[in-house]
């Protein structure tokens, strides 16, 4: 591969171990995001943090159909590869992994992964087959690239609590770092399935990280999680809202939920909301009533 090249589109798995093996020879540490295209400014922001972390960094763009149900978007997800490449390099990206579903998983491929702890629940619940799918092709990204560091999103606040257990439990050895949720000038969290909002749809998602941080505040000042969740579905109903799927506040490391509703250590509140089609979440840190 010539080094000359500042971005290489990679296809391949041996193609992609002989450039990172080659960095690592000459001393240079890899940073890694891994995405499914589509790319905005909040994964340029996690191939910057890469940037601080790491002397190299792989991006990888990869469609992954294992964290899709049948009735789900992997038909519609929007795919743009080259405005992706030509945004990665941008950001000073050094190379991009675009593997095709076949070199992910060659016919034969069966074995799977099933993560329980901060899997179970919330997007657990709604979405079965995620995280499995996600901790599949995560544990095999990471085997693939072997990178000293990988950024997540902390707007995937859920699965980053799973990526850092999986890679825990495996024994993966690379550093797992969460990147804060990057937000538009309202406050809504940049996402690739915004782009399926409506002008008039766009207006009712901005009101959902109001909605969070009231709820945050309303535990901050003491009252009781089950009945801010209560509050807070409701005020996203009113809002605008087609469905909530849910509204919940939970330990930030482990999702557990805290006895008897009273937050007593570092906390989150999460939530997942429809808007006709499209369905939204989002998250954000609560404090503790003090
Ligand atoms: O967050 C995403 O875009 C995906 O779940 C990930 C981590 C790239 C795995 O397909």
């Amino acid at each position: 591969m010539a080094e000359t090249d500042p971005m290489p589109v990679v296809r391949a798995v041996p193609a992609l171990r002989e450039t990172v093996s080659g960095w690592k020879r000459r001393g240079f540490t890899v940073g890694f995001v891994p995405t499914m295209g589509a790319l905005h400014q909040g994964h340029l922001g996690l191939v910057h943090d890469a940037g601080l972390r790491a002397d190299r960094v792989v991006a990888s763009v990869f469609v992954n159909p294992a964290q899709f149900a049948a009735h789900e978007d992997l038909g519609t997800y929007p795919r743009r590869e080259a405005e992706d490449a030509a945004q990665l390099r941008g950001a000073g990206c050094h190379l991009l992994f675009a593997p095709a579903v076949e070199e992910m998983y060659p016919p034969g491929s069966t074995t799977t992964i099933s993560p329980g702890g901060p899997a179970e629940g919330l997007e657990g619940d709604f979405r079965p087959q995620m995280f499995a799918g996600v901790a599949l092709v995560v544990a095999k990204l990471l085997n693939q690239v072997q990178p000293d560091v990988a950024v997540f999103g902390e707007k995937d606040w859920q699965q980053l609590m799973v990526v850092r257990r999986l890679v825990r439990d495996l024994d993966i050895p690379t550093e797992i770092v969460g990147s804060p949720t990057k937000r538009d000038g309202h406050g809504l969290a940049l996402s690739s399935r915004n782009a399926y909002l409506s002008e008039a749809e766009l207006e009712i998602a901005r009101r959902l990280n109001g909605v969070l941080a009231g709820a945050g505040a309303a535990i901050g000042s003491g009252r009781p999680a089950e009945v801010v969740e209560c509050d807070a579905r409701e005020a996203l109903l009113k809002a605008g809202f087609s469905q909530v799927d849910y509204v919940a506040i939970r330990r930030a490391d482990d999702l557990t939920s805290f006895a008897g509703g009273m937050v007593d250590g570092p906390a989150r509140i999460l939530a997942a909301a429809w808007l006709g089609r499209t369905r939204l979440i989002d998250n954000m840190a609560v404090d503790a009533p003090t």
